[in-house]
């Protein structure tokens, strides 16, 4: 892709707007945004962008660029098929060449291509005359047949050779057949994965079929079995009916998260379309993440059975240390969601919907339940404890104070003794998520940072900087820095032309570049006021560096065997420090 595509693509497209879709609760500060870093887990905004500059930057993590490095990071995609999204969006002509896609890229494509065949292939059995067994057991479950044309649902037979054959027929191989988990090789020969079972294609956020799930049909086990991992399919990582939920979500202002297949395809059916489930996994932090990039409101819809209330539990901490809003909504009668909309309809379901409690209020309710009223000082000691373990989770300060009050008023102890379990050493232990964040050193100080960051926004002052030689930088990686921006600056370059030179001449530095360019500029900026001042700290820094390096020579030296030429830097060292 040549640059001018690149440019023609980020002028286009807004990176605030973009970046929106995936962090919804991006706020307006000034004349950048902010909002809770998406690459990292955070209690306090750090990730900012602007529009005007087309970049966006973590001051938490260091995660940096513009609007295709952030695609590129948060959908965890090569370049390439970044560009070809990015181009699409913005109405830009863009045809990838085939040999620029790498060996990996090789094989999930055909991955795709095998898993696409296998779900037509799959979808045709049920549509077919001797499907009539299974198109039954779907109308048994209440499923139209417009539902199952939406949600690709298909058939395995029982005999266990049939895709392997017909695959192989269409040309895949079985290489191709086993990388995709469809098929496994036996002593008989290439199998099928899945036999007798109701298909339930996995398609992930971007619309990529990964996977699939099938449900037994009749008696056996297990009832349900998944794709095994492979390069495309990582089962945590995944939430069944995203691809339709999505939008609906963003419309909604909230996703249910249910617990199976047929509750997502259910509640879908009858209008309900902003619910998702795990594929029988609980859930992870990557689950959290994805649900972020569509909405901060979760609800919970669980079986109000013992492993049910657990499983909510537990699903709901990593949620809420995510910086999700979790709530907690039960049916009634032990019915399943799918069951229960069937036979109540949308609007019974989603009044359940808005009686969700909040999760604390939950907590607190569930916990309660098992203690004898009053509550003797023990449990409210216990209660305290257990609540706390939520409470901490809470990255919000405002919430987890909120928290700890509805705690306090309804176990009837002191708020402050509430808080003060928070800040407990054993209530302190937040869960590690994600990964974690290595902050680099950085190349400059702090100084050198505005320095470099003023001169960024006002290239026409570095005449000012004239004097500033590499002695005066705490590190070659700053003074190397400090040289890009000199040359760019020369060139009359406009800021956001400066930031890709710069970026292009010391890429090893990028992060550190982008870092400077979102830097906030002082309310009251004067150029040339500013830089000089700048100029002279670190001028005064590279000085106080020296003077310590001199310090240490004479004193390794011993008294008595300094040579006058030290001595003499030493002194002349110490007035200019007191310039
Ligand atoms: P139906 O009986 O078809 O209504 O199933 P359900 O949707 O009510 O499923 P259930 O509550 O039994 O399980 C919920 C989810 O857990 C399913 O959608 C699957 O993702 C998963 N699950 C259930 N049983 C199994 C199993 O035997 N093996 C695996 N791997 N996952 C299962
Ligand atoms: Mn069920």
């Amino acid at each position: 892709m040549n640059n001018n595509i690149i440019e023609q693509i980020k002028d286009r497209l807004d990176i605030v707007e973009f970046i929106r879709q995936y962090v919804p609760s991006l706020k307006r500060a000034g004349k950048t945004y902010k909002a809770c870093c998406p690459f990292h887990q955070e209690k306090t905004p750090s990730f900012t962008c602007s529009s005007e500059k087309g970049l966006f930057y973590c001051f938490g993590c260091q995660a940096g660029g513009d609007i295709f490095e952030f695609l590129m990071r948060i959908e965890n995609i090569p370049f390439n098929e970044a560009a070809e999204k990015l181009a699409q969006l913005a109405g830009v002509e863009y045809k990838p060449k085939r040999d620029t896609f790498s060996a990996e890229e090789q094989r999930r494509a055909s991955a795709h291509k095998v898993l696409d065949f296998a779900k037509t292939f799959y979808h045709k059995n049920l549509l077919a005359a001797n499907g009539a067994y299974a198109r039954a057991y779907v109308k048994e479950r209440n499923l139209t047949k417009e539902t199952c044309v939406k949600f690709e649902l298909g058939l395995a037979f029982q005999d266990n050779t049939q895709l392997a054959r017909a695959a192989q027929k269409a040309g895949y191989s079985a290489a191709d057949l086993k990388e995709a988990g469809l098929c496994m090789q036996t002593d008989y020969g290439l199998r099928d994965y899945f036999r007798n079972r109701l298909m339930f294609p996995i398609i992930n956020h971007r619309g990529d079929t990964v996977g699939f799930g099938g449900r037994i049909l009749g008696e056996g086990e297990p009832k349900y079995l998944n794709s095994p991992e492979t390069i495309l399919f990582t089962k945590s990582h995944v939430l069944y009916g995203l691809n339709f939920a999505g939008p609906a979500i963003r419309q909604a202002g909230r996703a249910v998260l249910l617990e199976g297949y047929m509750d997502v395809i259910g509640t879908h059916q009858a209008g309900v379309n902003y619910t998702v489930a795990p594929l029988g996994t609980s859930l992870t932090e990557e689950h959290a993440r994805l649900l972020k990039r569509y909405t901060e409101n979760v609800i919970l819809l669980f079986d109000p059975d013992a492993a049910g209330i657990k499983a909510a539990l537990r699903g709901s901490l990593v949620l809420i240390s995510r910086g999700l809003f979790v709530k907690i909504a039960t049916l009634p009668d032990g019915l399943d969601p799918d069951e229960y909309i069937a036979a109540n309809g949308k609007e019974a379901f989603e009044q359940i919907l808005d009686k969700a409690e909040d999760v604390i209020a939950f907590y607190t309710r569930e916990l309660m339940k098992k203690c004898a009223m009053p509550l003797s000082a023990q449990d409210k000691t216990h209660l305290v404890t257990e609540l706390a373990e939520v409470i901490t989770q809470q990255p919000d300060a405002i919430v987890r104070r909120e928290w700890a009050k509805y705690v306090a008023e309804h176990i009837g102890v002191d708020e402050n003794l509430v808080l003060a379990r928070l800040q407990r050493p054993g209530a302190l232990k937040t869960r590690q998520v994600g990964t974690p964040v290595v902050s680099p050193v950085s190349a400059t100080n702090s100084a050198e940072e505005e320095l470099l960051s003023w001169l960024l926004r006002a290239p026409e002052q570095i005449e000012l900087c004239a004097e500033l030689t590499a002695d005066d930088f705490s590190t070659p990686g700053s003074f190397h820095l400090f040289q890009a921006v000199r040359k760019a600056a020369q060139t009359g370059a406009n800021e956001k032309e400066l930031v890709e030179q710069v970026k292009a001449e010391v890429p090893s530095l990028a992060q550190e570049i982008i870092k400077l360019a979102m830097l906030q500029i002082p309310p009251d900026f004067q150029p040339q006021r500013d830089i000089k001042t700048c100029v002279a700290r670190v001028k005064q820094n590279g000085v106080q560096k020296r003077l310590k390096e001199v310090q240490q020579k004479m004193k390794s030296l011993g008294a008595g065997n300094v040579p006058p030429e030290l001595i003499q830097e030493y002194m002349s060292l110490q007035t200019k420090l007191k310039k």
